[in-house]
């Protein structure tokens, strides 16, 4: 970390409890323009157009692809500015606080590349946590990262090497608390229902889903070529949860990132009906 990172950073976790600002993650200049016609061509493209067919498909091989170049370190997961992970770190865990957590023996992080929000979040909260992480490099480096020099080295849980889209919790486990972030762009809309469905069925009784991501700051969804993803818009998401069989509980903006970045929304939520 620079030393002028390392200023920023000190400045940024300091604001965070008092200040309130737009805040945004991927840097929006790495994204397609958004005008009506163009966003709904995206939106096509990432939901039902035989330009995304059901996986395996370019859209997920594009996105293997980018992160197998990508270093596996914190720096890597946050495409080059690591010095946000503790202002990160700090939002999430005012939001869980906030949040009042019935169960904490059993959390999935969805996503997780090298653990970053297990170690730092989720570790210190529950018994064990389990990781989802498509790059078999990530979910290697997140062995080491969340039990080497971590405060609890024996919570680390299971490790699935697999695709969100493919991944289907052992029927056996239910979840304290399923936590995904800055995935779920990575998702087309049918893939990204579906795992909403099936994370429903693995909670526990009174434990919630919470996504973390970043949204457009319009009505539209935008696609990011680079690393095959997309930035879709809050209300999209509401949709699909609510379509999934979620009722929101709390949703709050992450404060204090860099302004030139997405907004970035936490959303919690309940299943709608008993199991
Ligand atoms: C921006 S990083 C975020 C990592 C972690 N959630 C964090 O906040 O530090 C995105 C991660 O999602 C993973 N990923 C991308 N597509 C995925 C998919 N279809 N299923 C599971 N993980 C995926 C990438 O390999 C990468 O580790």
């Amino acid at each position: 970390m620079t030393k002028d990172n390392k200023t920023i950073e000190n400045e940024l976790v300091s604001k965070l409890d008092t200040v309130n600002i737009a805040n945004h993650l991927n840097i929006m200049n790495n994204c397609e323009a958004n005008d009506a016609k163009g966003a709904v061509e995206m939106a096509a493209c990432i939901s039902n157009s035989p330009a995304v067919p059901a996986s395996p498909s370019p859209f997920y091989g594009k996105a293997q692809e980018y992160w197998s170049q990508v270093p596996a370190t914190v720096n890597g997961m946050l495409g080059g500015l690591g010095f946000i992970s503790a202002v990160d770190i700090q939002g999430s865990n005012i939001f869980l606080r906030e949040l009042k957590l019935a169960g904490n023996k059993l959390a999935l992080d969805c996503g997780a590349g090298i653990g970053r929000v297990s170690r730092n979040l989720l570790i210190p909260r529950f018994d064990k946590v389990d990781l989802v992480e498509q790059d078999t490099a990530f979910a290697a480096k997140a062995r080491e990262y969340c039990t080497i020099g971590c405060v609890h080295p024996n919570r680390l849980g299971e490790i699935y090497n697999v695709g969100l889209q493919e991944f289907q919790p052992p029927s056996d486990k239910k979840y304290d608390l399923i936590w995904s972030q800055w995935v779920l762009g990575h998702l087309t809309d049918e893939d990204l229902l579906a795992f909403f469905q099936r994370m429903r069925m693995s909670l526990a009784s009174n434990a919630y889903l919470v996504m973390k991501e970043n949204v457009t700051s319009t009505k539209n969804v935008m696609k990011d070529e680079e690393d095959s993803s997309v930035t879709r818009p809050l209300q999209l998401y509401e949709r699909l949860l609510t379509q999934a069989g979620f009722r929101i509980v709390r949703k709050v903006k992450q404060q204090n990132f860099p302004k030139e970045l997405f907004p970035v929304y936490m959303i919690a939520c309940k299943p709608i009906a008993p199991k």
